[in-house]
């Protein structure tokens, strides 16, 4: 057997304005991952791929839309490999459509565990690749930094390119991060607030494009507060990125609910994470306000809280 596994992700700051190449800062998330088994089966049984918490197990070329299956098909064709008798068994502990990156981390896992199993192991940017194409059929124009930070496996600073590559820095991060990540329970496709924002944004480009401007300041502001370990600098400027975020109508009551529970139980900053509308927000919170904004947000309404740290990086160069 073959196992491979995706860490799920957060983005600090940065969603939505980084589809129109705002910068952005993303983190692996190593508490949530998807894990990929290859199993080697009898010969002549073909590939199987088995989504053990969809209750999904179908044949490679019985289910020819999945998004799963296209993936299968284009990393055999870039491998030149004919499908092996072998079956995938997926498992994530990362909610779907919960603005924690699973589909990336998913496919991830997917691409490593199969390459690996036909001996064909890929280097990082080419997993990324694939990885991208199977985000652009899941939502059209995605910008890359899922699959980038994924597949990276650490914090990185993101600027979408008119062409690729996309420009990608590891973070320096002088401080340990504690979020708290309060989950509406709301499921919602990252293509829908990405293709409401798209239609919005072509009848006033002008009106939105100072709102991304905006976004790109707290990016870099979030970058200078993380650099110096000054995390009483860094809440304020996710919570401005909430407020920036409710202005591009990707926020929902229940977000909202969330981040202004955990602002008044005292966190130092709150905002939505990911696509919005749906899914999970995050509270940078001290060790000690761990357990009043656990319990605000709960009273808020948050179907559960997660706890996750990020660890200071080394300097770079
Ligand atoms: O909700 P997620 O994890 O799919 O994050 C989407 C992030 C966006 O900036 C909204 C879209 C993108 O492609 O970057």
């Amino acid at each position: 057997m073959n196992a491979a596994s995706a860490p799920g992700k957060l983005i600090l700051v940065g969603e939505h304005a980084v589809v129109y190449r705002r910068p952005a800062i993303a983190v692996p998330l190593n508490d949530l991952r998807a894990v990929v088994e290859a199993t080697e089966l009898p010969s002549g049984s073909g590939l199987i791929i088995n989504a053990l918490d969809l209750g999904r197990r179908f044949a490679l070329p019985d289910a020819p839309d999945d998004p799963l299956t296209a993936l299968a098909n284009n990393l055999l064709v870039h491998l030149a490999a004919a499908p092996p008798d072998m079956e995938l068994t997926i498992t994530s502990t990362i909610p779907i459509a919960g603005g924690m990156g699973s589909g990336a981390a998913v496919a991830t896992a997917l691409v490593r565990a199969l390459s690996q199993f036909l001996g064909k192991p890929l280097p990082g940017d080419d997993v990324a690749a694939l990885v991208y194409r199977s985000e652009q059929r899941l939502h059209g124009t995605p910008s890359g930094i899922d699959n980038t930070v994924i597949a990276y496996n650490q914090p990185i600073w993101f600027v979408r390119n008119a062409a690729p590559p996309n420009h990608i820095e590891p973070l320096h991060i002088a401080a340990r991060l504690t979020l708290l990540i309060g989950d509406t329970g709301v499921r919602s496709a990252t293509r829908l607030p990405v293709g409401d924002l798209r239609r919005r944004y072509d009848t006033d480009p002008a009106h939105y494009e100072a709102l991304f401007d905006a976004v790109g300041t707290l990016a870099s502001d979030a970058r200078a507060a993380l650099a110096a370990g000054d995390l009483l600098a860094l809440g304020p400027v996710l919570s401005a990125n909430h407020d920036v975020l409710q202005q591009l109508g990707v926020s929902s009551p229940a977000l909202d609910a969330l981040v202004s529970a955990a602002r008044g139980a005292g966190a130092l900053g709150a905002k939505l994470s990911g696509a919005g509308w749906g899914g999970v927000m995050l509270a940078l919170v001290t060790p000690e306000q761990v357990g009043p904004v656990r319990d605000a947000l709960l009273a808020a309404g948050a179907t559960q809280v997660l706890q996750t740290t990020v660890a200071p990086t080394t300097s770079p160069r």
